[in-house]
C-alpha cells in the first residue's frame, strides 16, 4: 500500500534523483539528441518541488496533477509534455484517493503509459522511454496477477524498466530527434528510457 504521504515522497526523492543524474543524462542525450534531457528533467522536477511544497493537494490524483501542470508548464522539448501527460493520466487515474493498493499502482502506471502512448504515438522498439515502461506495465501487471506482493511487483517493474532501457542500445532510432541520426543512433542508450528506469528504480526505492 502506498500513502499519500509516501506517494509525495517519490516525487521528493525524484527531484534529487533527476539533479543527481543530471550529467548522466545531458551525456546521453549528447550522443544521440541535443544535451538537454537532464536539464528537462532536473528543472522539470525542481519547478515539482516548488510548487508541491506550495500546496496541500486533497488526495493523491490532485497530487499528480500539480506534478502534470508543472512539468508541462515549465518543461520544453518531447519530454516535458510526455511525462507531463504520464503524470496527468496518472492522477486521473488516482483521483480522489488517498492511498493506492498494488492494482491502484499498477492502473497509475498503466494510464500514466497509454497517455504517453496516444501523446507520443511511440512503437515499442522505437528506442523510446516508452521502451522502459512498456516491459516494466507488462511485469507489473504479471506480478499483480500471480499474487506477488506489492514490493515484488515494482521491485519486477523496475528490473524490466531496467532491461529495457539497455534494450535500447542496439536499437534505432524511429521518434524524436534521435531519430534524425538514423544508423548512426544504433550503440547509445536513449535517455528517455533511461529516466523512465529511474522513475521505477526510485519507486522501489521510495515504498519498498
Ligand atoms: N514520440 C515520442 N514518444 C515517446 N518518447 C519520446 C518521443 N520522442 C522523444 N521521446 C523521448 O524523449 C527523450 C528526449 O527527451 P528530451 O528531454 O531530450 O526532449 P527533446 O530534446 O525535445 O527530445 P527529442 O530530441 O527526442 O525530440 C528521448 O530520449 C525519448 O525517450
Ligand atoms: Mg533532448
Amino acid at each position: 500500500m502506498v500513502s499519500q504521504k509516501k506517494l509525495r515522497a517519490w516525487i521528493e526523492v525524484l527531484q534529487k534523483v533527476y539533479a543527481e543524474n543530471r550529467q548522466y543524462l545531458i551525456d546521453l542525450d549528447s550522443a544521440i539528441g541535443d544535451a538537454d534531457h537532464g536539464i528537462n528533467m532536473d528543472r522539470g522536477f525542481t519547478n515539482v518541488q516548488a510548487d508541491l511544497s506550495k500546496t496541500d493537494p486533497p488526495d493523491i490524483g490532485a497530487m499528480l496533477k500539480t506534478v502534470a501542470m508543472t512539468l508541462i508548464r515549465t518543461v520544453g522539448g518531447a519530454a516535458g509534455p510526455l511525462y507531463g501527460t504520464f503524470f496527468l493520466r496518472a492522477s486521473t487515474a488516482c483521483a480522489g484517493k488517498t492511498e493506492l493498493q498494488a492494482a491502484d499502482v499498477v492502473a497509475m502506471f498503466e494510464a500514466g503509459l497509454a497517455g504517453v502512448l496516444q501523446r507520443g504515438k511511440a512503437e515499442l522498439n522505437d528506442k523510446t522511454m516508452v521502451d522502459a515502461l512498456s516491459p516494466a506495465l507488462v511485469a507489473m501487471k504479471r506480478a499483480l496477477g500471480n499474487g506477488s506482493d506489492f514490493r515484488q511487483i515494482i521491485q519486477q517493474g523496475a528490473a524490466a524498466a531496467e532491461e529495457g532501457m539497455k534494450n535500447t542500445i542496439p536499437m534505432l532510432a524511429k521518434k524524436g530527434r534521435a531519430s534524425y541520426l538514423g544508423e548512426r543512433s544504433i550503440g547509445h542508450q536513449d535517455p528517455g528510457a533511461t529516466s523512465s528506469y529511474l522513475l521505477l528504480k526510485t519507486a522501489v526505492d521510495v515504498w519498498g
